[in-house]
């Protein structure tokens, strides 16, 4: 029977043969100990001269790092394996002999492993890694469609920007000029006025300049948008939203936090509700923490966020932030219109900024006079003016950037680590 190595603990006692590949060996006089992998797991087979072919036994015992096989066995339990399980094996089918495979078990410098990311996604950390992101994809979801929320695809070749001009990519569309999509939230607007609430996953992309380890040209977001939401009911889906995908990488990722050896206690403590502090408590905060390089009206670089963030054990919101620092569809705080009813969340452990989001400015007379200050006034903005003018709403929404909740959940120091390819400044390749 032909089966997984995810599969083992149905198949205790049975014989199987699985599809593999060999991670790493190691061998004596009268026994082989292949570390297997098929790409639902990682398990150790154990091959004893005694129980197979001399054939198979040569082969087991000179067989190189990524040959591919079809191998044949009784699953047995095994308290020592992190798996639990592990196989006595019968038969060996060799699929394929790999040769001088460039990613050997001892440690390499991250400009190699980055040429090579195409191999080096095999790797049980990188595998580990990919795992937490698919649990938090399938959590983000759960979550929204226990909530009601419609999935809505925004296009990725867009004529409007949301968040500035700056850090697009530009490309040829026919006879006119497009862009890459920075963010959905404009189209994900005109979707909450159809569909109440709805959220999108998908690609984004951004010329950034910014060589950090929080900075990815192309990212993925998870963008939600509610109509009848406002800004304080934002932050409460914004966090049982990031404790659900938190609570659920616990839940069903222990392995694969295992290999990461996160510190799992500091996940334990993700739980709504999330402290809030205003952009003012923030810099009177940094004050007091001897930062003396922040005015009120700056953004907060890392070093700031990191800062803010050590003072709690949470992720923690940042809200109303100076309307000059923020993007025009925001809408002012009705009782100051020097500060916007938005908030980002910053991630503990120095992870930064995972969340952006805000309440967006309904008032079709205000919309329009922030197009004038930010020189909107384009036809590739009229659509989105129109959503203010036919039965407008309060409505609020956020995105989240999931490589860095993915870096954050998993422990790993750099967002390069937490998508299969990434796109990085100087790097297309693979
Ligand atoms: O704060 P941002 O720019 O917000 C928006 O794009 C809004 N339109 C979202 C919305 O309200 N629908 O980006 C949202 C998140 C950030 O908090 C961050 O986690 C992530 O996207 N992000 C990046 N992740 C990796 N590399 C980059 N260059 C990123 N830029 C933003
Ligand atoms: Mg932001």
């Amino acid at each position: 029977m032909k089966t997984t190595i995810s599969k083992s603990a149905k198949n205790v006692e049975q014989t199987v043969t699985i599809g593999a590949w060999l991670a790493n060996k190691r061998s004596s006089g009268k026994i082989a100990f292949l570390q297997l992998r098929d790409g639902t797991g990682f398990m150790q087979a154990v091959v004893a001269k005694s129980d197979v072919s001399e054939e198979t036994f040569q082969l087991a015992k000179n067989m190189t790092q990524e040959t591919s096989m079809y191998i044949t066995g009784k699953i047995v339990e095994d308290t020592r394996s992190p798996f639990g399980y592990e196989m006595q094996v019968s038969e060996i089918k060799l699929i394929h002999e790999a040769t001088d495979y460039p990613i050997t078990p001892k440690e390499h410098g991250t400009e190699f492993l980055m040429d090579h990311r195409h191999l080096w996604l095999r790797s049980k950390r990188q595998h580990a890694v990919m795992k937490i992101r698919n649990e938090i994809i399938r959590a983000t979801y759960e979550f929204f469609n226990k909530n009601d929320y419609v999935k809505i695809d925004p296009p990725i070749l867009t004529g409007s920007s949301a968040e500035g001009t700056t850090e697009l990519f530009h490309t040829k569309y026919f006879d006119e000029e497009a862009y890459l999509s920075q963010s959905g939230q404009l189209y994900l607007e005109a979707a909450a006025m159809a569909f109440g609430k709805v959220f999108s996953f998908g690609p984004t992309f951004r010329a950034e300049k910014s060589k950090t380890r929080r900075h990815l040209i192309e990212f993925w977001m998870i963008e939600p948008e509610m109509a009848f939401v406002d800004h304080d009911e934002s932050l409460n889906i914004q966090e049982e939203y990031v404790s659900f995908i938190a609570q659920s990488v616990l839940t069903n990722c222990k392995l694969e936090l295992a290999v990461l050896e996160r510190d799992t206690s500091k996940l334990e403590m993700i739980k709504a509700p999330f402290p809030r502090i205003t952009y003012d408590d923030a810099i009177t905060l940094l004050k007091d923490k001897g930062f003396d390089d922040i005015e009120w009206g700056e953004d907060f670089g890392s070093p700031h966020e990191t800062a803010i963030a050590e003072h709690f054990d949470k992720p923690v919101f940042i809200t109303n932030y100076p309307t000059e620092i923020k993007a025009f569809y925001m809408k002012p705080d009705p009782d100051r219109s020097d500060v916007v009813l938005c908030a980002d969340l910053i991630a503990p452990e120095g992870y930064g900024e995972i969340i952006g989001g805000s309440q967006r400015i309904d008032d079709l007379q205000l919309m329009e006079a922030r197009y004038k200050e930010h020189g909107l006034t384009s036809d590739a903005y009229k659509w989105y003016l129109e959503l203010r003018k036919y039965g407008s709403v309060p409505h609020s929404g956020f995105g989240l950037g999931l490589e860095r909740t993915v870096a954050w959940l998993s422990g790993v120091e750099h967002v390069r680590e937490t998508i299969p390819f990434p796109r990085l400044l100087n790097r297309l390749y693979p």
